[in-house]
């Protein structure tokens, strides 16, 4: 099968299963054009809130699946392939995260979407990178523990008084993104304004022209007047901002900015997922009651 003959099938047996397909914008670009929904963490959550389809097809990792999961417990939700994970959302278990509450009684824990269901459900609240300052300025606390993105949390206190602990956690495609890969990008591209994802290491954000979640960085580049843009995020976005905005020039800041993960889900993947309806993400009741709380208060002030 082609891939037009692939897109077509998936098309057919969405309509026919009453089921939306879902697609982050790291996804390969023959899932993103076929998608019903296409968007950032926070907006992927949203949609998954608000479907009145009766299947979630995820095309993204399992943190966002388990998301919807949590959100939308009446759903069926396939994720293609099980094991495209996120090294991020694994940085932190839960009873490290029950230690570290234990070592700071007066923090209020801040957790990133990036992240396990058990460790929303142990959360006070959780973020996306579209949300987390509005989050932390929302809070009326003394301390914050932010988990699991030390980068994100870093960047987040640039904008707030209140203290932030960041965990020892990082996006090993982000955080693999160097000082000495913008002197290079930006001798090769001079003039053109870089766009980041807060997700990258303090020293990458001190040399960017704009740091935002994927979403951000979208509409930076249409805003923006350069013709060319470089980019400062997993590369997949790419084909969105190509579509998007065909009279520009985007170039990846380094070739490194891949997530393994979220390649690993093909357009075959998709349509096998579909066909059998396989790769069901579920969240014990226990677990997705507290998780399903921390999401809310993020999902209340969005
Ligand atoms: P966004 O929240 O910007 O979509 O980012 C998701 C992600 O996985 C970043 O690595
Ligand atoms: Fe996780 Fe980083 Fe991949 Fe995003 S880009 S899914 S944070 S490993």
């Amino acid at each position: 099968m082609n891939t037009e003959e692939m897109q077509k099938e998936i098309r057919g047996l969405l309509k026919e299963k009453n089921a939306v397909l879902l697609a982050h914008y790291y996804q390969e670009g023959d899932i993103q054009d076929i998608a019903d929904f296409l968007g950032d963490s926070l907006a992927l959550s949203m949609e998954a809130a608000r479907t009145r389809a009766d299947c979630i097809v995820f095309a993204g990792v399992r943190f966002m699946a388990e998301t919807a999961a949590i959100l939308a417990p009446d759903k069926t939700v396939l994720l293609p392939v099980p094991e495209a994970g996120c090294p991020l959302a694994d940085r932190i278990t839960a009873d490290e995260l029950k230690k570290a509450r234990q070592q700071h009684p007066h923090a209020a824990v801040v957790t990133y979407v990036n992240s396990t269901a058990e460790t929303k459900a142990l959360s006070d609240i959780c973020c996306t990178s579209t949300n987390a300052v509005k989050v932390v300025q929302s809070m009326d606390t003394h301390e914050i523990l932010m988990t699991p993105d030390g980068n994100l949390a870093r960047y987040v206190s640039r904008f707030t008084r209140i203290p932030i602990i960041p965990w020892n956690g990082d996006c090993p495609v982000h955080q693999g993104l160097t000082p000495g890969d913008i002197r290079k990008v930006r001798e090769e591209h001079p003039g053109a304004p870089l766009a980041v994802h807060p997700e990258c290491s303090p020293e990458v954000i001190d040399l960017a022209d704009f740091t935002g979640s994927t979403s951000a960085i979208i509409e930076f580049a249409g805003k923006t007047e350069a013709g060319k843009v470089i980019i400062g995020t997993e590369s997949g976005i790419i084909h969105e901002l190509e579509k998007r905005y065909p009279g520009k020039t985007f170039v990846a800041a380094a070739a490194s900015l891949v997530c393994e993960d979220m390649k690993k889900i093909k357009l075959k993947d998709v349509l096998a997922a579909l066909r059998e309806t396989r790769h069901v993400v579920t969240v014990a009741e226990e677990i997705r009651l507290p998780a399903h709380r921390a999401l809310s208060r993020m999902l209340e002030l969005a």
